[in-house]
Order: C-alpha cells, then structure tokens, then sequence
C-alpha cells in the first residue's frame, strides 16, 4: 500500500495562504488509499529556534489549526517529530550516504550562510538529510509538499538509492513528491505583496483563528490605489491582490459585480473592502470555531498526539529493524 507522509515545521497560527496552499490538499489526500502519516517537525525548527519558549506555543497553534481544518486522527497518524526519536537513528545511518558538497550547494541552505548575523550550525547543513529520515523512517513513497521542498524529496531519493545500491537491497524506497492536480492556489497579501507570508508581518495576513473584528481591521487597512481613472485599465498590484482574495471567498456574481464596477471607473474601494470582509468573515467562521473549540481540549490533543505517536513508532521500529538487519548491525 501507498505510504504519504507530510510535515509541518512549527511556525504557530495558520493563515488562508496555508490552507489554501498545502493544508487543504492534506485534507483530501485523506480521502485517497493511502496509509497516512502527519507530523510537527519540532527539531527542524531547533536549527533556528532552540528555545521551548518558541517551540511551545507553537507547536500547539500549528496542531489545533490542522485539526481545525480537517486532518482526522482516524484516518492519519498524527505526531511530533521528537515523539519519534527512531527517526535520529535513520538520520545517522542516512548521513553516511550524504555528500558534505551536495548539502552545502541546497539554495535554503545557501541562503542562511547569505544572511550574515546567523550562527551556521550543522543542524542546518543536515537538514535535508533529517527530512529524508522522517519520511524513509515510514517508508513513505509520496510526500505531498510545496514546489520549495521537491528539491529535498529528490535528495531523499538520492539518498535512499545510495543506500540501496551498498547493500544490494530495494528496501528503502525513492518517494516521489505527491503534487496536486491543477494549479496551486497562491493567495496574496494584504499588503500589496504578492505572496500571503508570516514573515511579513501580521497586516498581511488573515489567520483562520482571527476574530472578525480583526479581519475587518486588516481588511480596511490593506493598500489600494486612488481608483481607476479610464475604463478597462489594468490593475495594480495591490487592487489585484484583493480581487484574488475576493475571488476565493465571495461567489462569482458579487466578484463580477466588483470586477464590471472596476472596469466602469464606479468602484468604491469602501464596499468592495466591507464585502471582502464579510465574505472572509464568513468563509474563517467554522475555523474559528473549531480553533475555539479545540483550544479548550488540552485532554483530546495529548490523546491524538499520543496515539499517533504509537502508531508512527511500530511503523518506525519496523524499518529500522529491516535496515539494522541489512547493515548487519545484530552482534550479541
Ligand atoms: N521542511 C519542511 C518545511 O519547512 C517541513 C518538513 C520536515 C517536511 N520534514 C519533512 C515536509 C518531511 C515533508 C516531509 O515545510
């Protein structure tokens, strides 16, 4: 059977470019054949973020927004990434088929040794090879991840086929990155950037966990320009980033309506801004709910991690003794 496998490093709150982008794919993939792991990569975000300070909070935001937004515990093993130390005994065995070369050339890595106040610690040179042992440790064949991650899926090929090749063995297997039918779903800023991203700052962003007074705020305060002056004229930047949002949460007639009211020149930034609200407001309703809910069910989240822990673990403890038996690792 099909083993996918998707991970999460823990940023906190989720926000519509998220759920847009990745996290309602994981929620279909669901509904496919397949056994399905999930987990919260906790130790990824120790190259950056060695504090329980940091990872604490976060790593329960990141939990309750994806239970929030459907991926179910009956149908995916759920679990952190340190609740699996299996996966740091496939990481050592791993960084034997790594080439010191090949890791330094990866363009996220190239990037930290770009930014020049940041400590270069190994962890981040190693990264990749931990990415690959979290998804051989199940064995998996189709990782389900954003077009910035298929370059590590395919050194995890590289890695499991080196691994192959010296013990004569097709054990490990060289998953594919599992990519969704159709365009990925891009959802811009509020800002007037072209990507909805954290690092820009919370004005950017509409988390699913935010109030409606908040999306009214932020909404209202997203860049427009003074209005079209001649019919028909194109967009700017920051105007077509909010019919882009309207576009994923209003229905077709009212995005025309605003769109034929753009074209005329009779747009009135006010309403188009009060119904992208109220369309956004909705369409976040049964998210936030569910956030709320969830928030208040510390007992359900230690149970889901907890179960999902022991099922990553026997799923674990079954590849690492293939390949302990393969290395001949078994002395006394
Ligand atoms: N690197 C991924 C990210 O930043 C998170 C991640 C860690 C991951 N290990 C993984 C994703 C294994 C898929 C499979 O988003």
């Amino acid at each position: 059977m099909d083993v996918a496998l998707s991970g999460s490093r823990p940023t906190g709150k989720l926000h519509m470019g998220n759920y847009f982008g990745a996290v309602q794919n994981y929620v279909k993939l669901q509904e496919e054949d397949f056994k399905s792991f999930f987990f919260i990569a906790d130790y990824h975000s120790l190259t950056t973020h060695p504090s329980a300070d940091y990872l604490k909070p976060n790593v329960r935001e990141v939990l309750i927004d994806y239970l929030a937004c459907g991926l179910d515990p009956e149908k995916t093993a759920i679990y952190i990434q340190s609740d699996l130390p299996e996966t740091l005994e496939l990481f050592t065995i791993l960084n034997m088929f790594a080439n010191k070369g090949e890791l330094e050339k990866v363009p996220t890595f190239k990037e930290k040794i770009r930014q020049k106040n940041q400590t270069i610690n190994a962890g981040l040179l190693t990264y990749p090879v931990l990415m690959a042992a979290d998804i051989l440790i199940h064995r998996a064949n189709k990782v389900p991840v954003g077009r910035d991650q298929v370059q590590h899926i395919e050194m995890t090929r590289n890695f499991a086929s080196r691994f192959n090749q010296m013990y004569k063995t097709d054990f490990l297997p060289e998953p594919q990155p599992y990519v969704f039918a159709g365009e990925p779903i891009k959802v811009p800023g509020l800002d007037g950037s072209t990507k909805m991203s954290k690092s820009l700052g919370d004005k950017n962003c509409v988390y699913l966990s935010d109030m409606p007074e908040d999306i009214l705020k932020k909404v209202k305060k997203a860049k427009t320009d003074g209005g079209p002056e001649t019919p028909n004229s194109e967009k700017p930047q920051e105007v077509q980033n909010l019919f882009e949002i309207m576009k994923l949460v209003s229905d077709a007639s009212t995005y025309e309506h605003f769109n034929n009211a753009y074209n005329n020149c009779e747009i009135r930034y006010g309403d188009f801004k009060n119904q992208i609200a109220e369309d956004l407001i909705a369409f976040n309703k049964p998210f936030r709910e569910r956030i709320a809910d969830l928030s208040k069910q510390e007992d359900y989240l230690k149970q889901v991690t907890k179960r999902g822990g022991e099922q990553a673990k026997e799923s674990a403890r079954a590849t690492l003794d293939g390949v302990r038996r393969i290395i001949g690792i078994d002395y006394y």
